[in-house]
């Protein structure tokens, strides 16, 4: 093994064991190189006469560039926009990122997390995540309505095994019970369980309400306590659109972490869904562990591991897109833009609510609970989704999703407010022609 992977691993095992253990194969031989990035780094410092040492050209002193590219760039610089990031990502926008998240997250006050890891977006945080922590033949725990990717990057690509349990009990709340007896049950057989928790939810919009979040992170806790290490992941892509007042407002994490020593809450989170800007790719990983008095070194350990598996994979994300969202972030105008989209989805789904009370619909369809997110979910009672959604297609020109049988997505978020009573009138049509055939 790499000498300064012993040195991380440690630095993380002296401040918890646990975390350490939960560390995959690939996980526990992940650093951060100290080649050709960290001479570079210490020749900006102090290479006065000439800094030869980084694969990118430069003339005349600056960063060299095509003036095609630039005169497309207004705002930034040739070296903001086109050089390197760092494998971390840029160190303004991981600490602007991580007071966001204070800021969204009051109950975070007076806990420490980790810097946030700059990802390509969260799919790629998800693959970095899988990288670290994730050994063929882990468990891990997800609903059954979840985004299909999961299977891609979990368990095509990493081998584990995605187990599920109902995302909706009877009454139509959170499933605390399934969740805890599948948790249970896998945790007899294992040492460590994955649980990742996605609210508000893709496919359906359901985050869970305050009390199913203290009962869901109990149950987590409790597992943990019990002997088994638990490492729950929260994908928090939609974060922050909530829209009904029975919607948990802070994420699941700051319920997790520090909770128990056995328990690794990691936050996937990102600019794509939040703030609009899906093909910048920007996400990002943040940890949130029981580490004793060696926090901060731990922290930065698992952070340099998490860098070298970027590094490994895509070397950084793009510095452009980086300083474009903290440019935004950074910008008088951010919270109050944010404000405004986010009554424009909030004003979407409160007319999708309203549409669907219509009884006419009944028959059709019941809703599953939504309250935040982009997307609805129809589960529908007389045809399947599949041939419904090629004949709302091929018929009336309206795409939707079909998952499953019985499952038809709706993204309201694009979907004009004064379209939402037309498109599920077409839905219903649709359905009527079918049953008819
Ligand atoms: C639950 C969930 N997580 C992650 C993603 C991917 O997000 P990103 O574009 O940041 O990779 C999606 C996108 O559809 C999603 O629905």
């Amino acid at each position: 093994m790499n000498p300064i992977a012993e040195e991380l691993n440690e630095i993380i095992i002296k401040a918890n064991p646990h975390v350490y253990e939960m560390l995959s194969v690939v996980g526990k031989q992940l650093f951060f190189p100290k080649g050709i990035l960290s001479q570079s780094a210490e020749a900006k410092e102090k290479a006065y006469k000439f800094n030869a040492t980084i694969g990118m050209a430069s003339e005349k002193g600056r960063t060299m560039y095509f003036p095609s590219i630039m005169e497309n760039i207004t705002g930034l610089t040739p070296e903001e926009a086109l050089t390197y990031a760092p494998s971390f990502g840029i160190m303004p926008l991981r600490k602007a990122w991580q007071d966001s998240m204070f800021d969204k997250n009051p109950s975070l006050q007076g806990k420490e997390i980790s810097l946030p890891v700059v990802t390509n977006a969260i799919t790629h945080g998800l693959c970095v995540v899988s990288d670290v922590w994730v050994d063929p033949d882990d468990v891990i725990i997800l609903p059954d309505k979840m985004w299909g990717n999961y299977n891609m990057i979990f368990s095509v690509r990493r081998a584990a095994r995605v187990v599920n349990y109902p995302l909706f009990d009877e009454q139509g709340g959170f499933n605390v019970e399934g969740l805890k007896k599948t948790v249970e049950s896998e945790a007899k057989n294992k040492e460590k369980v994955i649980v990742l928790l996605n609210f508000p939810n893709n496919p359906t919009g359901y985050t869970p309400s305050s009390k199913e979040a203290e009962d869901i992170a109990r149950v987590l806790i409790n597992v943990a306590r019990a002997g088994t290490n638990v490492l729950a992941i929260t994908d928090d892509a939609y974060f922050g659109l909530f829209f009904d007042d029975n919607a948990s407002r802070e994420s699941i994490f700051t319920r997790l972490l520090g909770q128990d020593p056995r328990l690794l809450a990691i936050k996937l989170d990102g600019a794509t869904k939040e703030n609009f800007v899906w093909g910048l790719r920007v996400g990002f990983i943040t940890y949130g562990a029981a580490f004793g008095s060696d926090t901060k070194k731990a922290y930065e350990a698992l952070e340099k591991k998490t860098a070298g598996s970027v590094r490994g994979t895509i070397s950084n994300a793009s510095h452009l897109s980086q300083e474009l969202v903290l440019k935004s972030m950074q910008s008088k105008n951010y919270e109050a833009e944010k404000q405004e989209k986010f009554e424009v989805l909030k004003n979407r789904a409160k007319e999708v609510h309203r549409v669907l009370a219509n009884p006419a619909y009944k028959q059709a369809w019941e809703p599953y609970p939504f309250n935040s997110g982009y997307f609805m979910c129809l589960k529908l009672k007389t045809v399947e989704a599949e041939p419904l959604r090629v004949h709302l297609l091929n018929k009336y020109g309206v795409g939707l999703i079909a998952l499953g049988k019985t499952d038809l997505r709706v993204a309201f978020s694009s979907l004009a407010k004064a379209d939402v009573q037309e498109l599920f009138d077409i839905v219903l049509q649709g359905v009527r022609d079918l049953e008819g055939s």
